[in-house]
């Protein structure tokens, strides 16, 4: 398939990622159909689009003529197989845990057409593990937004071990297509290159507080002011979700060794259901 047969874009997951990346993908004028597992998921999904190109029409980014077309060409669906019947592209946003993805893209490879080409917008996990599942890992590679898609520049485009060079030449030329610079990643490795060095980074910063070296606050401004990051490392953990980074470092952890072990602190916000902006409070609360 080449780019210039990529109409139609089914979004798997309309959380915080599947939401934005339907949204990038509605913009670039492509048919897009956002799918979850209920009506509600789904709802809150396109919710935030439209809340999002207000926002940008709001701000002159677009025309609200250019925000109503681009919500017009995303359709929200519940059921996994009209999702995708049409689909040429299958863009995966699904929670960051190994085996729920990997019964996504079981139950994925049934209700798909042949052509459809799979790409993960995973943050961590092994490309070439999840595309063994299914019986076309040629077709199958990492395509890596950033949070919130629809202001991050940046796209890691993946390779597993089996993707084909013409699935990955797809993806980059789709990528481009919706505005964005994608870095090709050779090597299957976890966290690829941004959250093998952005995910520690939280980690450590969280560290820091558990050994009573310093305060959120104290933190966040070394890391805006002396580093020069945009964000704080608690606020980018906030923005982020914190269930998002603690999954890609309990992989990490697993995979690559003790360097990565998580601090306590994140599994206790974890546990309490403190997850950052999406739930209202994080290490900052957002009521
Ligand atoms: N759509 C539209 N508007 C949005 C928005 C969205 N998705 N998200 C925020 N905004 C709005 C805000 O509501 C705010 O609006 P108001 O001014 O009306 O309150 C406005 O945008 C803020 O925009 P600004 O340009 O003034 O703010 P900024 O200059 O601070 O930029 C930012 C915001 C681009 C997010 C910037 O802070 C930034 O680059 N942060 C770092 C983000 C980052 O590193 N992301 C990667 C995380 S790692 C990851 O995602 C990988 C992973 O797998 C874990």
């Amino acid at each position: 398939m080449e780019l210039d047969d990529v109409n139609s874009i089914t979004v798997l997951g309309a959380g915080n990622m599947g939401h934005g990346i339907a949204e990038v993908a509605a913009l670039a004028g492509y048919d897009v159909v956002l799918r979850d597992i209920n009506e509600e998921f789904v709802q809150n999904g396109y919710d935030q689009i439209e809340w999002s190109l207000g926002k940008l029409a709001e701000k002159d980014q677009m025309t609200e003529e250019e925000a109503d077309a681009a919500l017009e060409r995303v359709t929200p669906i519940v059921d996994l197989g009209e999702a995708v019947a049409d689909a040429d592209v299958v863009v995966e946003a699904v929670p960051e845990k190994m085996e729920i993805k990997k019964e996504v893209y079981g139950e994925l490879e049934e209700k798909a057409p042949d052509h459809t080409v799979f790409a993960t917008n995973t943050s961590s996990l092994s490309i070439t593990d999840l595309s063994e599942v299914t019986e076309r890992p040629e077709q199958f590679c990492g395509m890596h937004f950033f949070n919130p898609p629809v202001r991050m520049p940046l796209v890691e485009v993946i390779s597993g071990a089996h993707t084909a060079d013409e699935t990955m030449d797809l993806v980059e030329g789709l990528a481009e297509s919706m505005g964005k610079t994608p870095v090709r990643v050779r090597k299957d490795s976890p966290g690829f290159i941004v959250n093998r060095i952005l995910v520690p980074l939280m980690n450590e910063a969280a560290w820091i507080v558990h050994d009573d070296a310093a305060t959120v606050e104290e933190v966040d401004s070394t890391t805006k002011f002396d580093i020069g990051l945009p964000m704080g490392s608690f606020e980018l953990a906030d923005q982020v979700g914190i269930d998002v980074g603690f999954h890609v470092l309990e992989y990490m952890h697993e995979v690559l060794g003790d360097a990565y072990e998580p601090c306590p602190l994140l599994a206790e916000k974890v546990e309490n259901e403190n997850l950052g902006k999406k739930t209202g409070k994080g290490f900052y609360d957002y009521d």
